[in-house]
């Protein structure tokens, strides 16, 4: 099959970015596993899981059915990360999936030093994985533990200079109506709770504790959660402040003790 050919199926499928992914399907693979790969797009099985890997930020992760698929607004929680750690510091990334967040800041902050945590075990192995492969294992400590539960015991209080986290944020009763692609990724990456605050509110109760004096936390938020953020974060003696992604919707919120 041809770039042309394949375009057409992919538009046909209504895939919308149809040229652009069958340039990228071509130049992944051949013969049968290009025409595999083709059905499978057609499908709507996600483009990332079927090349494997991904961009995101200046670094390439692997990725597979164990993660969420790195997305660009992330790419703001990563920048604002290296902008803002002080030298030398040791950060928390809560809910790491991929890994995407600690290890594009590891990579592009030399200086820090990161403890990754996740509930699952091929996740974590996963974005173990990724450390290697982008050259910051030394750095990158992978721990298997329960961000809504309190921290595990081998953390010390007032360690951390930051604590960094994209955690499932969406609204349970919103998850079933996303995208066709979204169905493919795991619905624990995504479910928030019924308002879409479990992990903040849980992040604010449990594990500030382990932040240095002036600890900062940085979150990735949905469009539609700054005012949820901002009341959560007074209620716990938290400042806040809302950054915007790319597309103009708040997407990064900077907390900071009063
Ligand atoms: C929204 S994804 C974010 C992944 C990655 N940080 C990113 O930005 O692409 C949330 C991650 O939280 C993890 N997770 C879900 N429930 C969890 C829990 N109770 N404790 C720790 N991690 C959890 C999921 O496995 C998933 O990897």
């Amino acid at each position: 099959m041809n770039r042309e050919k394949i375009t057409a199926r992919l538009l046909e499928a209504g895939i919308e970015n149809a040229a652009g992914e069958a340039a990228l399907l071509t130049e992944a693979f051949d013969n049968e596993a290009l025409t595999r790969a083709v059905e499978r797009r057609c499908a709507h099985y996600p483009l990332q899981y079927i090349l494997g890997t991904w961009d995101f930020y200046r670094e390439r992760y692997k990725v597979n059915e164990h993660c969420l698929i790195p997305r660009s607004d992330t790419e703001i929680l990563v920048d604002t990360a290296i902008k803002m750690l002080p030298n030398g510091a040791h950060f928390l990334d809560l809910c790491t999936g991929s890994g995407c967040v600690a290890i594009s800041t590891l990579a592009n902050r030399p200086d820090t030093v990161a403890t990754a945590i996740d509930l699952f075990p091929q996740t974590l192995a996963l974005a173990t994985e990724n450390a290697q492969s982008n050259n910051v294992s030394a750095r990158f400590t992978p721990l298997l533990a329960n961000v809504l539960e309190a921290p595990p015991n081998l953390l010390f209080r007032d360690t951390f200079a930051a604590i960094l986290s994209n955690p499932p944020y969406i609204r349970d009763e919103v998850v079933p109506t996303l995208q066709q692609e979204v169905a493919h990724e795991p619905r624990a990456a995504l479910c928030g709770g019924p308002d879409g605050l479990d992990f903040y509110r849980a992040i604010l109760e449990k594990w500030t504790a382990l932040l240095s004096r002036d600890g900062a936390v940085l979150f990735e938020i949905g469009y539609d959660q700054k005012q949820d953020i901002t009341a959560l974060a007074a209620k716990y003696g938290y400042t806040c402040d809302v950054k915007k992604d790319f597309g103009g919707n708040d997407r990064v919120a900077i907390l900071r003790r009063r």
